[in-house]
């Protein structure tokens, strides 16, 4: 399976610190916005990611990730003109698809909660159709949401409603099959002009192809979209890792935990960087043989 990064968009919202910075690189806490999801598809074992952006901001990622190797990924990029929808996505990055099941993931969604990588690992074995998630929050009328009947079958999903039918949210995480590309290619863009992710869905769920999964009240699907968010989801992560001493979302640590790279790469990295914490924590790593689940 491959993995795509939308890291697009003007990040209007966040003015006037997305002025001239892209949204996908403010910090969470210790790390670029951007590490999150990339740890969600590398834990999902997804090693073939493409990276999508805006012409001004490309450069900016690959200064930070380069070609992946370092964490034993192939990364690529391509540039979207300008913002057409979550689904663009898919048409933006069909050469790199090249008729594969792919995971797009936006570049702004924080996940962290126990049990989380058996959930990817199966979700990243898809067979067939579509596969989302659920995730229960107070301000559903922000978000693409979900609605069961009373044995949890899907009735509907419905972008942004303004009378939510339920509190469940879609999660910017979507694990989908080989049609994908051409069932984009014949969605039509909504009022606002952009294809939208809640119709490719409703393809896949009239087709019933479409599988979601409830990621429960212990989980963490953090909003980085407002400066609330921004603060709570540092806040958040810096108090997960100071009590635990382990870090969410490094990317070295997983590369390493799952043989990508060796101990000796793991150290290079920290002595690079032997003045931070960061590299403090990769220097821990390289001498454990391997790190905590
Ligand atoms: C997008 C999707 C929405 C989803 C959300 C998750 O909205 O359109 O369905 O729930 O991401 O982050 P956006 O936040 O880009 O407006």
């Amino acid at each position: 399976m491959k993995g795509i990064i939308l890291a697009g968009g003007s990040g209007s919202r966040l003015y006037p610190i997305t002025q001239s910075i892209s949204k996908h690189l403010i910090p969470i806490y210790d790390k670029p916005m951007i590490y999150y999801p990339l740890s969600v598809l590398m834990l999902a074992g997804i090693r073939e990611i493409l990276i999508i952006s805006t012409p001004e901001h490309i450069n900016l990622y690959k200064i930070l990730l380069g070609d992946g190797s370092r964490v034993g990924l192939k990364i690529f990029y391509k540039i979207q003109t300008e913002p057409r929808g979550l689904p663009d996505a898919f048409i933006v990055g069909e050469e790199f698809i090249a008729g594969e099941k792919v995971a797009l993931i936006l570049g702004d969604n924080v996940f962290f909660g126990q049990g989380f990588t058996p959930v990817l690992n199966e979700a990243s074995s898809l067979k067939e159709g579509a596969l989302i998630f659920g995730y229960y929050v107070n301000n559903p009328e922000e978000f693409g949401i979900v609605e069961f009947d009373k044995s949890w079958q899907v009735i509907s999903l419905e972008e942004k409603p303004n009378n939510p039918k339920s509190n469940y949210a879609i999660p910017g995480l979507y694990f989908c099959d080989e049609d994908v590309v051409e069932i984009t290619m014949g969605l039509e863009p909504s009022q606002r002009g952009e294809l939208e992710i809640t119709d490719l869905l409703n393809d896949y769920l009239k087709r019933e192809k479409l599988r979601v999964q409830l990621l429960g009240r212990g989980f963490a699907w953090l909003d980085t979209g407002t400066y609330d968010g921004l603060l709570e989801a540092s806040n958040f992560v810096g108090t997960i890792q100071k009590r635990q001493g382990l870090y969410i979302a490094c990317i070295e640590e997983i590369a390493y935990n799952k043989g990508y790279i060796t101990r000796q790469d793991v150290q290079k990295i920290a002595d690079a960087i032997s003045n931070t914490d960061y590299g403090k924590y990769l220097k821990m790593i390289s001498q454990k043989e391997e790190t905590h689940k």
